[in-house]
C-alpha cells in the first residue's frame, strides 16, 4: 500500500462469495509469494452464496443411485432448453468430484446419510434424474460460505477489504494505450466516502447476478449486476441476457422480504397446490413438482392470473414432521416466525427473481474479452445453463471456473506486465447531490417496470414500454452520474439501469420463447437456437 488512496496487488478479486473466496484460496495455497485483495460491497459474507439452501450437484459415486457423469450432462442439457454449450457443461460436470472434495477438505460439513458415517445424504431437486445433490441440512451456501470466509481470512497472502463498492475497471484502452488490457479499478471507500485506486496485474469480477433488476427477489442488497455492467463499459461482451431465471417458491409473505422455499422440499415430496387444495403440476408437465423452474414459475404464474389470486401454495405437511423438521430447520423456523408450521399446513408461494443465466463472456479459462481480466460465478456466461439453469449447478460452476481461471493466473504470474498506475479519480467538477429523491424513485420504477413488462411471461409491445422508459431513466442518471458526487444508491441504479438495458435488449433479439425467455408474440422455438451476444460499440 502507498498511500491511503492507492493500493496495488497481483490479482484483484472482487466478491467474496464462493467464486470470489474458492479463487483466492485456490491462488493463495498454490503461490506463497502473491499477494490478493479481495472486495465486497457489504459485510464480506453477504452475496448468494450464504442464501443458497439446496446444495450442490455432483456425480462422486457412479454407483449410488445408479448415476453417472453422462446423466448430469444429460440432464443439465435438458434443463438448459437447447442452448446449453455441451463442452462447458461436460467440462463442469466433470470437475465436479473434486470441487466437492476440495470444500470437504476445506471444511465444509455436508450432511451424511442417516445409517452412515461416511456416505453422504443426496438430494434431489427440479430437473435431476438422480438423487446427487450435497447438501448442509436446508442451509448449504451458509456452511460453504462460513467455512471459506474462516479460510481467507486466516490466509496471510489474502488481505479482505469490507464495504468497498467497485465504480469501474480502468483498462489500458481507457487511457488511450495499446491493447486492452485490465489495469484495475475505481473503488469507492465506503467508510471514508473517498474513491481509491487499486492497481492490479489481474482482476476478476466475481460480483455475482442481477436479479435485484426486479422487483421481486430472493437475491440480496449486492445482486446489482455492477460486475457485468463494469465489464460491458469496458468493452466485453455478454450474453444470454434475457434469460433470468424466477424461482417458483418464495414465500408470500407481503411483510417480509422473499424468502425461498428450497426446490428441496419438492424433491422430498411436497406438492403445489392451488387455494382449494387441489394439484395442478400434473396438467402442466409429466414431471410434475419436479419439472425444470422454467416450467413450474409458468405454471403458478398462470394458475394465479387465472384464478384472481396473489398466491398458490407448497404442502410438505403429509410428510412426517420429524422428518421436515430435520431436513428443513431453517425453513421450518423462519416459517414458524410468520405463524406457518409447515409441518401441519401448506405454504403460500410465489415466484421471484432468482439467477441471472447470462452475464459477461468467458472462455473454459473464465478469461473475458480483456487480458488479465477474469469473470466467475453468476457474473459470468460460461454456457453451462442454456436458457434455464439447472438447480443445484450455479455454487457448482463458481468452484470449477475458480479453479481453472487460479490455474491460467498461476501459469501468466511470473511473465505478467508491471503494475501500471494511473490518474486519481476526479471530483473537481461535481458537487453533493441535492435530490436524492430522484434516485429513489427511479430505482422503485426500474425494478416495477422490470417485474411488470420484462418479467416470467413477455410481449413485444411491453419490451418495447420497458425500453422507452429505461432509455429515459439513462438519460436522467448520466446527467446525475456527471454532475454530482458518487453514493452507493447512484452507483446502483446506473448498474441496474445498464443491465435492465442489456435484458430488453436481448429479450427483443430472440424471436422464440425458450427456456426461461417466454413472448406470448412467439410461442414457439426455433429449429436452430443460437446463443443471444451483445457486443459493446468499443469491443476490438
Ligand atoms: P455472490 O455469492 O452473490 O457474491 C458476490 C460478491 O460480489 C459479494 O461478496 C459482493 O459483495 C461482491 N460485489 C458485488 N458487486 C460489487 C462491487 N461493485 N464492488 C465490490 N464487491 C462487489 N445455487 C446452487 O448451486 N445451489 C443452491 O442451493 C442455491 N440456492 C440459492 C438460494 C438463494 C436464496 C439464492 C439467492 C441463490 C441460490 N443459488 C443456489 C445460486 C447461488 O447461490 C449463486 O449463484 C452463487 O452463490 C453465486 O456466487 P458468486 O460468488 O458468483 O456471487
Ligand atoms: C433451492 O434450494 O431451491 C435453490 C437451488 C438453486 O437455486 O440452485
Amino acid at each position: 500500500m502507498t498511500n491511503n488512496t492507492e493500493r496495488e496487488c497481483d490479482v484483484l478479486v472482487i466478491g467474496s462469495g464462493a467464486a470470489g473466496l474458492t479463487l483466492a484460496l485456490k491462488l493463495a495455497d498454490e503461490n506463497p509469494n502473491i499477494n490478493l485483495i479481495v472486495l465486497s460491497k457489504g459485510p464480506i459474507e453477504e452475496g448468494s452464496t450464504s442464501k443458497a439452501q439446496g446444495g450442490i450437484a455432483a456425480v462422486c459415486n457412479v454407483y449410488a443411485d445408479n448415476d453417472s457423469l453422462e446423466s448430469h450432462v444429460a440432464d443439465t442439457l435438458v434443463a438448459g432448453a437447447g442452448l446449453c454449450e455441451k463442452d462447458a457443461v461436460e467440462f463442469t460436470v466433470r470437475n465436479a468430484k473434486s470441487s466437492i472434495e476440495w470444500l470437504i477438505k476445506e471444511g465444509v460439513d455436508f450432511d451424511k446419510a442417516d445409517d452412515s458415517q461416511n456416505d453422504y445424504h443426496l438430494t434431489r431437486e427440479g430437473g435431476h434424474s438422480h438423487r446427487r445433490i450435497f447438501h448442509a441440512a436446508d442451509a448449504t451456501g451458509k456452511a460453504v460460505q462460513d467455512t471459506l470466509i474462516s479460510q481467507a481470512l486466516n490466509h496471510p497472502q489474502i488481505t479482505v477489504l469490507e464495504k468497498f463498492n467497485v465504480i469501474d475497471l480502468v483498462t489500458t484502452r481507457k487511457l488511450g494505450l495499446p491493447g486492452n488490457r485490465v489495469l484495475g479499478v475505481y473503488v469507492l471507500n465506503c467508510a471514508t466516502g473517498k474513491v481509491e485506486n487499486i492497481y492490479a496485474k489481474f482482476v476478476a469480477l466475481c460480483t455475482g447476478g442481477a436479479s435485484k433488476v426486479y422487483q421481486y427477489t430472493t437475491n440480496t442488497e449486492i445482486s446489482s449486476g455492477d460486475g457485468i455492467a463494469m465489464a460491458w463499459r469496458a468493452g466485453c461482451r455478454v450474453a444470454n441476457m434475457e434469460f433470468n431465471q424466477f424461482h417458483p417458491t418464495s414465500l408470500y409473505n407481503p411483510q417480509d422480504q422473499n424468502f425461498l422455499l428450497s426446490e428441496a422440499l419438492r424433491g422430498e415430496g411436497a406438492l403445489l397446490k392451488r387455494p382449494d387444495g387441489t394439484r395442478f403440476m400434473p396438467s402442466y408437465d409429466k414431471r410434475e413438482e419436479l419439472a425444470p423452474r422454467d416450467v413450474v414459475a409458468r405454471a403458478i404464474d398462470h394458475e394465479m392470473k387465472r384464478l384472481g389470486v396473489d398466491c398458490m401454495y407448497l404442502d410438505i405437511s403429509y410428510k412426517d414432521p420429524e422428518f421436515v423438521k430435520k431436513h428443513f430447520p431453517n425453513i421450518y423456523e423462519r416459517c414458524l416466525k410468520v405463524g406457518i408450521d409447515i409441518t401441519k399446513q401448506p405454504i403460500p408461494v410465489v415466484p421471484a427473481a432468482h439467477y441471472t443465466c447470462g452475464g459477461v463472456m468467458v472462455d473454459q479459462r473464465a478469461l473475458t474479452d480483456i487480458s488479465n481480466l477474469y469473470a466467475v460465478g453468476e457474473v459470468s456466461y460460461t454456457g453451462l445453463h442454456g436458457a434455464n439453469r439447472m438447480a443445484s449447478n450455479s455454487i457448482l460452476e463458481c468452484l470449477v471456473y475458480g479453479a481453472a481461471a487460479a490455474k491460467d493466473i498461476l501459469s501468466k504470474l511470473d511473465s505478467a506486465p508491471s503494475i501500471t498506475k494511473f490518474k486519481p479519480w476526479d471530483e473537481s467538477q461535481v458537487t453533493n447531490s441535492d435530490e436524492e429523491v430522484i434516485i429513489q424513485h427511479n430505482w422503485h420504477e426500474l425494478r416495477m417496470l422490470m417485474w411488470d413488462y420484462v418479467g416470467i411471461v413477455r410481449t413485444n409491445k411491453r419490451l418495447e414500454r420497458a425500453k422507452h422508459r429505461i432509455d429515459l431513466l439513462k438519460k436522467e442518471v448520466k446527467e446525475y452520474y456527471e454532475n454530482f458526487r458518487i453514493t452507493n444508491n447512484l452507483l446502483e441504479l446506473r448498474n441496474l439501469l445498464q443491465i435492465a438495458e442489456l435484458v430488453v435488449k436481448s429479450a427483443m433479439k430472440r424471436k422464440e420463447s425458450r427456456g426461461l425467455n417466454y413472448n406470448l408474440d412467439y410461442p414457439d422455438m426455433l429449429d436452430d437456437p443460437q446463443p443471444t451476444v451483445l457486443t459493446p460499440k468499443i469491443h476490438k
